[in-house]
């Protein structure tokens, strides 16, 4: 390989969230930290030599959005997901939290219905809910060891929504939805005059042979009917950077959402933010591709070494992105009894499953985006918690 997955980097003393909030949520900062989204590898070094580059100018001053930005875009999305998108269709946002918490603001009002599909990434319920939106729930349905929509469920639920928004692929399942699904999911709300913001970060970490299907690609109508968000943030390991695009082809619904921004210059961003997504969708192709054979190493590592070792905890296996879905029901275990294992026994700090909705509640989140050799001593100490627990 090319590039290094193998090197432990200290992240002590650089405020990563994924220690230091440890002790606000555990007490305790000896666990090998395995829950926030992010991963232990360095950034590539396109990207910090652009942003090495810049420093060596010094000039830091009101930058603005470059054609060579919005091409880098671009050509990534076309090339990739053939999304034949234009500059007119992009819009910068600070991140993809904020992102659509600019695009609820914007497009609903207080009281307004939002559609989501639990167990999903939780800021979708948490950001809806600040904003004075009604949550309604889809759940999913979990069948022979994977996910599937609930359509029927859909139909109904949708009557009435203003938006839904859409895990493309889907956090914490590592969900690749196939084609019908999301053809059923545009059929519904175009049918329902339900938007669809899909959120689509994990997209460019979705492991072969899978492939990613942008929502907006399913059909004219869909495309008329979609907010996209995308960033190289989860895929480049760059989230600190705050870098994200929301592509929209329905006219009116973008120039709309400009305006919105406009208003508050919402949509200013900082001068390594557009460096950083031009580094990585110009000269990051191969470190990404190697990137995603290490994460596919680590996830069948896991999945063998579970099956093998720990037999009642099952790992759904994703298909995209380098997140561990853990379905441990069969331990029979309290949400705060499942926490205390993991924590307590196994010294281990993963995401518990309920803050994706009441549907994870017996589930566990397992981040494996770090150099294998800590993974391995992660799996080891989970074997020795499980069998002095007798499981
Ligand atoms: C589905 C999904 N959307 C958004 C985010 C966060 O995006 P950002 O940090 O750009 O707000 C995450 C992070 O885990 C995620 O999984």
């Amino acid at each position: 390989m090319k590039y290094d997955f193998d090197s432990i980097i200290n992240r002590e003393g650089t405020d990563a969230i994924k220690l230091t909030a440890m002790m606000e949520n555990w007490g305790r900062t000896d666990l090998i930290p395995m829950w926030v989204a992010d991963m232990d590898f360095a950034a590539g070094p396109f990207v910090l030599d652009a942003i090495r580059r810049r420093c060596d100018r010094g000039i830091l001053g009101y930058t603005c959005k470059g054609d060579h930005y919005y091409n880098a875009i671009i050509h990534w999305i076309n090339d990739r997901y053939g999304m034949s998108a234009v500059k007119e269709n992009i819009t910068f946002v600070g991140g993809i939290v904020p992102g659509i918490a600019l695009a609820i603001d914007c497009f609903s009002k207080p009281g307004d219905k939002v559609l989501i599909q639990p167990p999903v990434y939780h800021p979708f319920r948490n950001v809806s809910t600040a904003y004075g939106r009604e949550v309604v729930t889809n759940p999913l349905m979990l069948e022979n060891g994977q996910y599937r929509m609930d359509l029927d469920d859909l139909r109904n639920k949708a009557k009435g929504c203003k938006l839904m928004i859409l895990c493309n692929p889907h956090n914490p399942g590592g969900i690749v939805w196939t084609k019908e699904e999301l053809q059923a999911v545009a059929e519904i709300c175009a049918k329902e005059h339900v938007m669809v913001f899909s959120d689509e970060i994990h997209a460019d970490l979705t492991l072969p042979p899978c492939k990613h299907t942008p929502f907006c690609m399913i059909s004219e109508e869909a495309r008329q009917n979609t907010v996209t968000f995308m960033a190289p943030s989860k895929a480049f390991n760059i989230a600190g950077i705050s870098a994200s695009h929301v592509i929209i082809y329905n006219k009116e619904w973008h120039q709309q959402f400009e305006a919105f921004l406009e208003r508050g210059e919402l949509n200013m961003g900082h001068v390594f933010a557009t460096l950083c997504v031009e580094a990585c969708y110009t000269e990051g192709k191969e470190w990404l591709d190697q990137c995603i054979r290490y994460i596919q190493g680590n996830i069948d590592y896991v999945m063998a070494f579970l099956k093998e070792h720990c037999p009642r905890i099952k790992a759904i296996e994703p298909h995209a992105s380098y997140l561990i879905w853990l379905d441990c029901r069969e331990l029979g275990l309290t949400p705060e009894q499942l926490t205390d294992f993991f924590v307590d026994k196994a010294h281990l700090a993963l995401n518990d499953g309920y803050i994706f909705g009441e549907e994870g509640k017996e589930f566990m989140r397992l981040n494996i985006g770090s150099p294998r050799s800590i993974i391995e001593k992660a799996m080891k100490q989970l074997a020795e918690a499980y069998k002095r627990q007798g499981y």
